[in-house]
């Protein structure tokens, strides 16, 4: 049994809809509050040591939703993008995204690498959030990109050097709002990752739940396929 905390986490930030729709409010309103969770529970991941979190904004497949929610998604993520530097500058967190960029406007790209940049020597915890991201287009995307550089030995290491970003693969993924999927979601990174699914919606989310799945986690027996 491991009691260290995991290095890396993911998240499926799940449930701002309904949130937003238990309080008579639009599902936009439920997006907004779910940036604020997320900044919380970054400033948790800090505290207690965590290295890598990565979590799910937005997915090849949300480009489905209405046209409004997609507009506000891309303003919140746009938004973040502009007022987070501060913040992340003052907590040393390196800021990186995972995703395709095609679908995405030139600007929202512009303030991306801006801030990938800026941040880019800092130490402390790596904030990858995915954004445009599906799980299988990231290795469609890799298997192109292994094909046009010619790659002779193809083994898994060979496919991780193409994927968006090269993390280690998260110990924990938790998904909120009870839903149990995984959605497309880091298809490769998540083979050995162990999944904790919280009932909790991702705006009501907070530290108390984050501890309680960090605690399951650590209660865990991880055998990577071997035996104990
Ligand atoms: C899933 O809830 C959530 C999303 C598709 C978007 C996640 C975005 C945020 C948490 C905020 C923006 C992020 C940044 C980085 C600024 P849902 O809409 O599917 O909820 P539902 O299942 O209740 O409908």
């Amino acid at each position: 049994m491991s009691l260290r905390v995991p290095n890396h986490i993911a998240i499926i930030m799940d449930g701002n809809g309904r949130w937003a729709k238990e309080k008579g409010m639009p599902r936009t309103y439920g997006h907004k509050a779910g940036a604020d969770t997320l900044r919380k529970i970054l400033t948790s991941c800090g505290e207690l040591g965590i290295k890598y979190l990565t979590v799910y904004a937005f997915s090849t497949g949300n480009w489905k939703r209405a046209k409004e929610e997609v507009d506000t998604l891309m303003f919140l993520f746009k938004t973040y993008l502009k007022n987070e530097k501060k913040l992340l500058m003052k907590n040393n967190v390196k800021f990186l995204v995972s995703g395709r960029k095609e679908g995405v406007s030139k600007d929202l790209l512009a303030e991306i690498s801006k801030l990938e940049e800026a941040t880019k020597g800092n130490t402390g915890i790596t904030l990858n959030i995915a954004f445009n991201y599906g799980g299988r287009a990231e290795l469609v995307d890799a298997i192109k990109e292994i094909v046009k550089n010619n790659e002779k030995e193809i083994t898994e290491e060979t496919v991780e050097k193409y994927l968006y970003n090269q993390l280690p693969d998260p110990e924990l993924l938790i998904r909120t709002s009870g839903e149990m999927r995984i959605s497309n979601f880091l298809l490769w990174q998540i083979a050995y990752a162990e999944l904790y699914f919280s009932d909790v919606l991702w705006p009501d989310f907070d530290e108390a739940e984050f501890n309680r799945a960090i605690a399951c986690y650590q209660q865990r027996h991880r055998r990577f396929g071997g035996t104990e």
